[in-house]
């Protein structure tokens, strides 16, 4: 038999799991936009590759963002913790990473995706181009991509970063770095990370180079 602090702990978890439900509905749907613009990225990469007999499309990792990063964001931005501010106010919620072979695979990734006509764009941002102070490369799209749910359509934001092997290595070991608690970054070091990251961008360029001398005559 269940005593009167049993009762009341059940009805407490149950309040919590009732007030939570908008909520974790709201991170399913963020998985299903996800998975959405993943598929769109696999479908690409079939196509190319018959086409052309190689892959663009070197891994995808998707992720999507934890509880405590989603409330300590809402909390650096100044919004209160609602499902409102979530939608409105992030756009890096669903992440969609996409690591292409050549430089050229990135941009011609990105147009095919964006010329679909479910694909909105809201933002872009080129760090490609405009490489960021540290030496960070990609190139990150904002997009909105509609699910199909059974009563409804719903419009959700995705961010899709596209990036070289090149690129993503360096960005993998930077991150690693600069998110270890006791690292501490001198000039020289950031120096020294800047150029490798420098390194890495000529050799995506020296790669694309040699990718169409060695298809000249054919596929360009
Ligand atoms: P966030 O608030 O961090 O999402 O930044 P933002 O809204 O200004 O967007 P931005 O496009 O600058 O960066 C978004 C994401 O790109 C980050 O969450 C990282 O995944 C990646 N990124 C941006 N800058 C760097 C960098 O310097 N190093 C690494 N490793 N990743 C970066
Ligand atoms: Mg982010």
């Amino acid at each position: 038999m269940e005593n009167k602090k049993g009762i009341s702990e059940s009805k407490a978890l149950q309040w919590i799991e009732e007030q939570s439900k908008p909520f974790v509905k709201l991170m399913s749907y963020y998985r299903c936009a996800m998975m959405e613009i993943e598929t769109k990225f696999n479908v690409l990469n079939e196509e190319f590759s018959l086409e052309h007999d190689r892959n663009p499309i070197n891994g995808i990792k998707t992720r999507l963002k934890r509880v405590p990063s989603i409330v300590d964001k809402l909390g650096r931005i100044g919004l209160p913790v609602t499902i409102e501010s979530v939608e409105n106010g992030l756009n890096d919620v669903a992440g969609v990473r996409v690591i292409c072979s050549f430089i050229t695979d990135v941009y011609t990734l990105a147009e095919s995706l964006l010329s679909q006509d479910d694909i909105t764009l809201i933002d872009r941002k080129d760090y490609i181009k405009s490489p960021k102070p540290n030496g960070y490369r990609s190139l990150h799209l904002i997009v909105s991509i509609p699910i199909f749910l059974a009563h409804e359509k719903r419009e959700m934001k995705v961010e899709v970063q596209l990036r070289t092997i090149a690129m993503d290595f360096w960005a993998s070991l930077e991150h690693q770095m600069r998110y270890k608690k006791t690292a501490q970054f001198t000039a020289e070091m950031e120096k020294e990370l800047s150029d490798c990251a420098m390194e890495s961008a000529l050799l995506d360029v020296r790669m694309d180079a040699l990718r169409k001398s060695v298809l000249e005559g054919g596929e360009k």
